[in-house]
């Protein structure tokens, strides 16, 4: 039987060239089985050389991804193409990579097939994307209930406090009982607070934009909170890019947002560790078309603390989700409804035993808003 060589020639340089410029990751199978061609985008997405694989059987090369090798042959032996395979999963450099894969018939001008063309599409972005939204969607619905839900609270609550402070003076400052409207006031002024973070999530304010000086607001935040880390062994490094310009941003907002972070890294790292935090230019980040390309600045708050267990990493961030005493579960929630508020988005990496990276990334400029 004749050999189809698919592989292009010098002659092909052209064409070459614009499939090296494509985004997506190409690979075109021979009638052979073998590896003719591979794109740069689709190295990297599969974690292996061109040098490993071209005139290798797809098979052989591709033996840990067993759905894009049966996607391959089922499109050589029937020729029909597929691209429903929107949960494949590559493992690059121990990276899972949600990729969307296509499978083509490669046809010659008189129909018959020749060989198979496989794209892989990043779905990365897109799918942090789709989580941030559902987030955001949860949020607006909590908010709604939050709102009539606090205002409700809140006069029964001051009654509440009002009489325990009455109590108080009332009983004699000796006595054994002094310490019962103590405890009520207290807790009362802690569903207060509750019921303000609440609120907070749930309004409907957005940001109150001038030009901000972001390492001056974490500078200023790492200060108050290396003394409030204490006697503990925990050391602080900071990277600052200097040549990012003030952001436009809600300042008291940003403060929240990293206070709440930094608060989180050092409550972790109880028996001590690194706190990390630093700051660098995105150039060409894009959110979606919509967005179109913007600059974006990316602050990284990092720990060497316990991490989040997998169990748990998709539940952080849900209002009211605490793993510890006394905490309100509402301070990850609050960051991400800011950040969002600011057209970013909070993205939260971490490895159990090994300690937690949360990025938020800013737009650097903000388009004035309408309205
Ligand atoms: N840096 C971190 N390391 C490990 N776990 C974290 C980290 N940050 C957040 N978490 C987990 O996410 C949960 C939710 O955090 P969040 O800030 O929303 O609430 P909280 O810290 O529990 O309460 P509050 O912020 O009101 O004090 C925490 O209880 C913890 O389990
Ligand atoms: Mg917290």
């Amino acid at each position: 039987m004749e050999q189809i060589r698919a592989v292009p020639s010098e002659s092909n340089g052209y064409y070459l060239t614009v499939l090296d410029s494509v985004g997506d990751g190409v690979i075109v199978v021979n009638r052979a089985g073998l590896v003719t061609l591979m794109n740069p985008a689709a190295e990297e997405l599969t974690g292996r050389s061109r040098r490993q694989t071209l005139e290798v059987a797809f098979s052989t090369a591709f033996s840990t991804e067993p759905t894009l090798v049966e996607m391959v042959e089922r499109t050589a032996s029937s020729g029909v193409s597929r691209s429903d395979q929107d949960n494949v999963v590559l493992k690059s450099s121990g990276r899972l990579i949600p990729v969307n894969a296509t499978t083509v018939p490669l046809m010659q001008a008189d129909g018959e097939t020749i060989g198979v063309i496989l794209t892989l599409r990043d779905m990365t972005s897109i799918r942090e994307l789709e989580a941030a939204v559902r987030q955001a969607d949860r949020l607006s619905t909590l908010g709604t209930l939050a709102a009539g839900l606090a205002h409700e609270i809140k006069n029964p609550l001051g009654g509440v406090k009002g009489a325990a402070q009455l109590l108080e003076r009332e009983l004699d400052p000796e006595s054994d009982l002094q310490e019962y409207p103590r405890v009520m006031i207290r807790e009362a002024e802690r569903i207060d607070r509750i019921i303000r973070q609440l609120l907070e999530l749930a309004s409907p304010r957005g940001p109150r934009y001038t030009p901000v000086n972001l390492h001056m607001v974490l500078g200023d935040i790492i200060l108050l909170q290396r003394e409030a880390a204490g006697s503990r062994e925990v050391s602080i490094v900071t990277g600052f890019d200097p040549s990012i310009p003030p952001l436009m941003a809600d300042e008291a907002q940003l403060t929240q947002v990293f206070l709440n972070l930094i608060r989180n890294a050092l409550e972790a790292m109880t028996e001590g560790g690194r706190l990390t935090v630093t700051s660098r230019v995105l150039s060409e980040y894009h959110l979606g078309s919509t967005e179109g390309r913007n600059r974006m600045v990316c602050v990284e708050v990092a720990d060497t603390g316990p991490g989040i267990s997998v169990e748990n990493i998709s539940k952080v961030g849900t209002p009211f989700f605490s793993t510890k005493e006394g905490g309100t579960g509402l301070g990850l929630a609050i960051c991400q409804k800011i950040v969002a508020d600011h057209r970013g988005m909070m993205k939260i990496d971490s490895l159990p035993g090994e300690g937690t990276r949360i990025s938020v990334l800013l737009p650097l400029i903000q388009s004035p808003v309408k309205g």
